[in-house]
């Protein structure tokens, strides 16, 4: 579906007087971080069966007007549980204090949220995350038996004439709409510059202002689709 990122010496320069984002190359360690086998694994299951198990669910795209896919459930994780990812996250992007935001009157963020999504709900569609409600977006991966190609990607502008643009959206703007000044970009309009994969309990931490994606989703019946656990965070 998407253009994975060819040699970037054989591309065309990026045309001028077009809208355009800010590049910073994806490096581990510098703006996006992994840990697998987070929890102790019998945990892991235990945190993944009390998610498959809830019976009150918020219904997304494509069964109400959300943007959002599948369904979702706050309270991912118990408070200790969430403990631990947030001294690990803290440590991670060496930030001493990080907040879910609330803003009165505005849209909220929904963090600590389980999110079920299966493969007839919703695809990969990048974008980056209101730099208003959020700096850093963390994901667990739940499902024991992931597919392929269900993790996270991460995505370079792709122009008309092939050229790769940027990857993240900065100041003053709030999101890729703002920042390129379109409601929509179709998937050519995308290079996936890199793909990890869905593996059960391992952790993704990324600036939300990459643009990003699930890769995929998978499954048809509840026990068996995609099921994450999803942060967002502000910082200093
Ligand atoms: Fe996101």
């Amino acid at each position: 579906m998407f253009s994975p990122m060819p040699d970037i010496s054989l591309l065309p320069d990026v045309p001028i007087n077009v809208p355009s984002l800010s590049f910073e190359p994806l490096e581990q360690g510098s703006n996006y971080w992994i840990k697998d086998d987070f929890f102790p694994v019998a945990k892991a299951k235990q945190i993944a069966n009390r998610c498959f198990n809830h019976k009150k669910w918020k219904l997304g795209y494509p069964y109400t007007k959300e943007k959002w896919p599948g369904m979702r459930v706050n309270k991912a994780l118990k408070i200790e549980e969430l403990n631990l990812v947030e001294n690990w996250v803290k440590v991670m992007i060496g930030r001493e204090n990080i907040w879910v935001e609330k803003l009165p009157g505005k849209s909220q963020v929904s963090s600590n949220t389980a999110q079920l999504v299966g493969k007839n709900e919703s695809g990969a569609l990048p974008h980056t995350d209101s730099r208003t409600l959020s700096r850093y977006a963390a994901l667990i991966y739940l499902n024991l038996n992931p597919s392929v190609n269900s993790g996270t990607s991460f995505y370079r502008l792709r122009y008309p004439n092939g050229a790769a643009g940027g990857n993240m959206v900065c100041n003053p703007y709030d999101n890729l709409s703002d920042a390129l000044k379109v409601q929509t970009l179709p998937p050519e309009a995308w290079y996936e510059d890199l793909r990890i994969e869905n593996r059960f309990n391992r952790i993704i931490l990324y600036k939300s202002n990459l643009v990003h994606s699930a890769s995929g989703y998978f499954g048809e019946s509840k026990r068996d689709k995609r099921l994450t656990a999803v942060f967002f965070w502000m910082c200093d």
